[in-house]
This record gives structure tokens, C-alpha cells and sequence, in this order.
């Protein structure tokens, strides 16, 4: 039996469960001239809902992911790597052949893909000019392309100058439908609504919450019982409660448990035992990660592990709320209805090393 559970990467068919109704939102979205900005912290399900929407709606599409964009000039090379990869040559040759600056298509030989690169340019605004001028015209008002650009906040890291550049060049652009993901809250709270950048209420805003516990449950129960039969009920909620309905933590405490099920003949304290394997795997780079923090935050961080109050008089307010702020820019810290662990088993480490 292979295990029914996938954490990591993006979840398609039988690993994806729920979002109906945000699908539901997206594929009625894509229909409008709109664009959509959708935030979320890391591994709460953007990229696989927005997979997800698009090909229900149908709708031709391309994606990329900003943090592997090193420059603009690779920008414009992956964005036209990934037309080439989704459309005909034919409708593409007559414009990418009148580019300012010429790219070079080649095949790698060992692993088959498509390279797409440009010769250096002093001006790398042409060579994102184009390519952008090349989705929009390779498209029409009734043939609208679906371009998502993921871990959008990058464009900051990236170049200082394609904040501004990019939004002029996509203000005037009819056949193409954004969509704009990103994980970093604050930024991209300040990309789209802080008034003085160039995004600035660029496309609706969603943000993405925990999957409902009902369908989670569901889908946990249904999955357990062929190996935990009776048990399985009560395992679901142990789950749950344990990760609080995080899709990523749940998916990947439950693949555990599921190996446990699976391969140890005694079935008792399952969920501690996946626990105590998953923090043992993680336990080199726990350390690495700790090492790296300052006393305040480790402070903190200790404090949300243990789920203990903050405001004990050992730091002041200010102190404390600018670790939290902090810790969240760097994705170590969540909020939800409160600040949280992003991951619950760095706190169960955590709890057992200090
Ligand atoms: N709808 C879903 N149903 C089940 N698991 C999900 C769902 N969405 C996300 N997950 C879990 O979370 C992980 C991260 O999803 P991903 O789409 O990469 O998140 P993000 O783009 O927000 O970082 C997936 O590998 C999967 O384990
Ligand atoms: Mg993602």
C-alpha cells in the first residue's frame, strides 16, 4: 500500500482536499478582467489551490516562481522558457524573432528541458518589455492568459528598479490575467497596500486561512482506517489538535503515523512516536537554525514553544512584539488568531532540548 498522505510540494487529485469554495472564487475571478493578489503564510496551499483553480477554469496559463529568479534579465529568460513551453512555435516566431535583443532556444542535451538566455544587455527593461509585449499579443480578450507569478515579494530582492518597471509595463495590457502569490505577509501587505508603491491596489486581495477541520477530518479518518481501523477516529483528532489543521504539518505528522501503522507491530502512542521520528530527522537543521537566532528571540520562541505567556516583566513590550515581528518576516512565527510556531515540531524539539 503506498502511503496516502504527500507533504512538500505542490498537492493535486486525491492529496488535495477541500479549498472548494476558494476554487470556486478563483475560477469566478479568472472570468473578470481583475487581477488577484493571494497571501498566505508559506505552506498554507497557495500554490496548489491556484494550480488547481486555473486548470478547472480551463485557462491557458504559466507560472513562475520569483525566488528562483536571480536577475531581470533571467526573469524575461524563465518567463519566455515557460511560453515556449506551453505555446506553438508558430504563434510565437514572428514577434520573439523581432526582439531587441535575440534569445537563445537551446535543448540541453542531458536532461532534455528547454534553455532559454538572452545576450547581455545594458538595458535588461527591453528584454522584459518584450516578453511581456509577447504574452500579450500572443493572446486576445476572449483567449485571456493566466500568468501566476509565485513568492511574488521577491521582486523587491530582485531588483530595486522592477517594482515600478513591472507595473507600467502590465498597466497596459488587456489579454492577461495576474495572479500574484506571496508569503510574506508584511511585504506583501506593503507591496499592494501601502499607497506609495507602484502595486498599490493592483488586484483583489485573498488571504488564504487552515483548512476546515470537518474536511481535514475527514479526509485524515478515511485514509487511516484501512490501517488503523478502530483507532482511526481518535488518531484523526490527535492529529488535528496537534497541528491545529496546518496543511502542510498535518499532511506530514500523519504521513508518519501512517508509516508507524504500517510497520510497527504495536500500535500504541502512534502520534509520538511520528513525532519523535520527525523531529530526530530534523534535528541537524533545527540546531543550524537555532544557533543563527539572538537571546531575545530565542526567548521568545521558547516562550511560544511551551505555549507560556509573554508579557512577564523580562522584556519589555516593545522588545517582545519586535522579536515577534521579526520572527514572522523570517517565516519562523505565524499569525492566526495569535502568534504561533510556524512549525509545531521545531517547538517539540525545542520543549525537549532546552
Ligand atoms: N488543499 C489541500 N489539501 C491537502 N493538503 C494540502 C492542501 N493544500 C496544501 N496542502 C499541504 O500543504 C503543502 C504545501 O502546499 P503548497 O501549495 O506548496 O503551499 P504554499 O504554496 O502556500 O507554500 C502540500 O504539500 C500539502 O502537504
Ligand atoms: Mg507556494
Amino acid at each position: 500500500m503506498e502511503n496516502p498522505f504527500k507533504f512538500g510540494s505542490i498537492v493535486e487529485d486525491e492529496f488535495f482536499t477541500d479549498r472548494v469554495q476558494e476554487t470556486e472564487y478563483i475560477c469566478n475571478y479568472l472570468q473578470s478582467r481583475n487581477h488577484l493578489v493571494l497571501i498566505s503564510p508559506r505552506r498554507f496551499g497557495k500554490s496548489s489551490l491556484v494550480l488547481k483553480a486555473v486548470k478547472k477554469a480551463n485557462r491557458p496559463y504559466i507560472q513562475l516562481n520569483l525566488q528562483r529568479v536571480t536577475s531581470i534579465a533571467d526573469f524575461a529568460a524563465k518567463l519566455l522558457r515557460e511560453i515556449y513551453n506551453t505555446h506553438t512555435w508558430t504563434k510565437i516566431k514572428d514577434q520573439v524573432m523581432r526582439f531587441r535583443v535575440i534569445p537563445t532556444i537551446t535543448t540541453n542535451q542531458v536532461t532534455g528541458a528547454i534553455e532559454v538566455g538572452f545576450q547581455p544587455t545594458q538595458d535588461q527593461r527591453v528584454l522584459l518589455e518584450d516578453v511581456f509585449a509577447l504574452m500579450e499579443n500572443a493572446h486576445t480578450e476572449s483567449d485571456r492568459l493566466v500568468v501566476i507569478l509565485d513568492e511574488f515579494q521577491e521582486i523587491r530582492a530582485i531588483s530595486p528598479v522592477l517594482e515600478k518597471t513591472l507595473r507600467a509595463i502590465m498597466q497596459e495590457q488587456k489579454h492577461i490575467n495576474y495572479i500574484l502569490l506571496g508569503s510574506q505577509e508584511s511585504m506583501m501587505t506593503d507591496i499592494f497596500e501601502n499607497v506609495q508603491s507602484p502595486f498599490y491596489h493592483f488586484g483583489g486581495l485573498m488571504r488564504l486561512k487552515k483548512l476546515p477541520r470537518e474536511e481535514f477530518e475527514e479526509y485524515l479518518r478515511t485514509r487511516f482506517e484501512p490501517v488503523f481501523h478502530a483507532q482511526a477516529a481518535d488518531l484523526t483528532q490527535q492529529v488535528l489538535d496537534y497541528t491545529q489543521c496546518h496543511p502542510y504539518y498535518t499532511q506530514e505528522l500523519a504521513f508518519y503515523m501512517w508509516q508507524v501503522g504500517m510497520w510497527e507491530k504495536k500500535k500504541e502512542n502512534v502520534k509520538q512516536t511520528a513525532i519523535r521520528e520527525i523531529i530526530d530527522a530534523y534535528d541537524l537543521s533545527y540546531e543550524r537554525i537555532w544557533m543563527n537566532f539572538n537571546r531575545t528571540d530565542m526567548w521568545v520562541l521558547q516562550r511560544l514553544a511551551a505555549h507560556a505567556e509573554l508579557q512577564t516583566g523580562e522584556y519589555r513590550t516593545s522588545t517582545i512584539y519586535s522579536a515577534l515581528k521579526r520572527l514572522q518576516h523570517a517565516g519562523h512565527v505565524i499569525y492566526t488568531d495569535r502568534f504561533e510556531l510556524e512549525d509545531p515540531f521545531f517547538g517539540e524539539w525545542l520543549v525537549a532540548k532546552h
